[in-house]
């Protein structure tokens, strides 16, 4: 019988921990300024963080989160551009190097700011050094959405938004409608 009971145990948590939909963070959240700890160890408990960050990405839906995003400072972020939403990739103490000066610009929105968009000018080229769930380094040279989204996700480890980006006008009127919304309920 004990057996059995732990058997049913296990498989009920395995089936609670699949379906970990995390609350995420929004604008103006003090918390989301944190400034997020490189990960010394990668660990079971960071890929079970990784496997609730993908599934509340999915859910969201969104094609990148940090765990800034989810209330946990450590440095690790998800990402999946693909159409299929079948290519989730991990990121984890990433660090970045811009390869020329060309910028571009790309329409953001984030799920911490949300029913927003806005254009934001980023580096175009860059090179994204990480470690993989696994805890193994690995380099690539994102292009387009994914070099945006990364450098997108980064900024979250290190406290900052999207919206940082954008002229305080355009912020004051982003707060006017976030506190009007919050009125509303
Ligand atoms: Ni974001």
């Amino acid at each position: 019988m004990h057996c059995i009971t732990q058997y049913v145990r296990s498989i009920y948590q395995q089936f609670v921990q699949r379906m970990a939909i995390l609350d995420i963070l929004e604008y103006p959240d003090p918390r989301l300024r944190t400034k997020a700890k490189p990960i010394a160890t990668v660990t079971d408990r960071h890929r079970q963080l990784i496997d609730d960050m993908l599934e509340t990405m999915y859910d969201a839906p969104g094609i990148g989160l940090a765990a800034t995003q989810v209330n946990v400072h450590e440095q690790l972020i998800v990402i999946d551009v693909s159409e299929g939403r079948d290519t989730p990739l991990v990121f984890i103490n990433p660090g970045i190097s811009v390869l020329d000066d060309e910028l571009r610009a790309y329409e953001e929105g984030c799920l911490s700011v949300p029913d927003y968009q806005d254009t934001v000018k980023r580096p175009a080229h860059v090179k994204v050094q990480a470690l993989d769930r696994n805890g193994d380094p690995f380099e690539m040279q994102p292009d387009d959405l994914l070099a945006v989204c990364i450098q997108h996700e980064m900024d979250h480890l290190n406290g900052k938004l999207f919206v940082d980006y954008l002229s305080s006008l355009k912020r004051q009127r982003l707060r006017t409608k976030i506190a009007k919304r919050q009125r509303a309920g």
